[in-house]
């Protein structure tokens, strides 16, 4: 029998970040689900969330969304771990039957290793100060010895595009060097840092295993279009569409080169 084609399937998968760091996750969505359309919208105008109030957070986050719905996307994914923090609830109240789903720090892979081992959750302030990993943290703190590392300044590296400069690694080098010895984990509980990954495990040494969100938040999202009846029924790829409030042709060409970055 012929499958029955939702009317919105072929539209767009939104993803959105507070700049270029998203793209680490719509890479993810892309390797799992290449046939669908995207449109990535990075706020580099208005980054870092990680250091701003969370009133502010909250209004650029819910704006992102309405912007991405008015474009037409089936669902959205909140590739920020800032913004999630902030205001996935919110997000989920106001769009009840959405696929909407929020990046939050791989915390659970980590702690589960075996042997109590010593975690090192990178994210930015917002994200370590926020509830939500409070809870996080409280549900796993049993397991493993967990610490959470603010790393302000971090992502700016990224968003100029600066993934292995020797400025990157001296700032990485100050930032880690204290936690180095005790750290059998390490989490990326931001989307900017699976650019800098190399770096980091060079500097945390091999035995120091890095966990990233990334692949298990489009492995949810292909999991709730499917449910929903919404993935596409196309063959061969979708198109990747790319925008930012920054709006040159610099922040676009950026954004195509860390989508296609090894
Ligand atoms: N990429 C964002 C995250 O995952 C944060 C970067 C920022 O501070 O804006 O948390």
């Amino acid at each position: 029998m012929e499958k029955k084609e939702h009317p919105m399937s072929d539209c767009p998968i939104g993803v959105f970040d507070s700049g270029l760091g998203g793209i680490s996750v719509l890479r993810e969505l892309y390797q799992i689900m290449p046939e669908e359309n995207y449109i990535y919208f990075g706020d580099s105008k208005h980054a870092p969330y990680g250091t701003k109030p969370l009133e502010e957070i909250r209004r650029l986050t819910i704006a992102n969304v309405e912007m991405l719905l008015e474009r037409g996307a089936k669902g959205i994914v909140v590739a920020c771990n800032t913004a999630t923090a902030a205001a996935v609830r919110i997000l989920r109240g106001k769009y009840p039957n959405l696929p909407l789903v929020g990046i939050e720090p791989a915390l659970k892979p980590a702690a589960m290793q075996p042997g109590h081992p010593t975690v090192l959750v990178m994210a930015t302030p917002m994200t370590i100060q926020g509830d939500k990993y409070k809870h996080l943290r409280t549900r796993y703190e049993s397991e493993a010895d967990i610490i959470g590392l603010p790393c302000p300044g971090l992502m700016e590296f990224v968003e100029t595009g600066n993934t292995h400069g020797e400025d990157l690694r001296a700032f990485l080098e100050d930032l880690l060097m204290p936690y180095i010895r005790e750290t059998d984990a390490i989490v990326l509980g931001c989307t900017h840092y699976p650019f800098v990954r190399e770096l980091i495990q060079q500097i945390a040494g091999e035995r120091v295993r890095i966990f990233d969100g990334g692949n298990g938040t489009a492995r949810e999202m292909c999991r709730r279009l499917t449910a929903a009846g919404l993935r596409t029924l196309r063959k061969g790829p979708g198109t990747v569409l790319f925008e930012n409030s920054l709006a040159t042709k610099e922040e676009i060409e950026l954004s195509r080169t860390l989508f296609q970055k090894k």
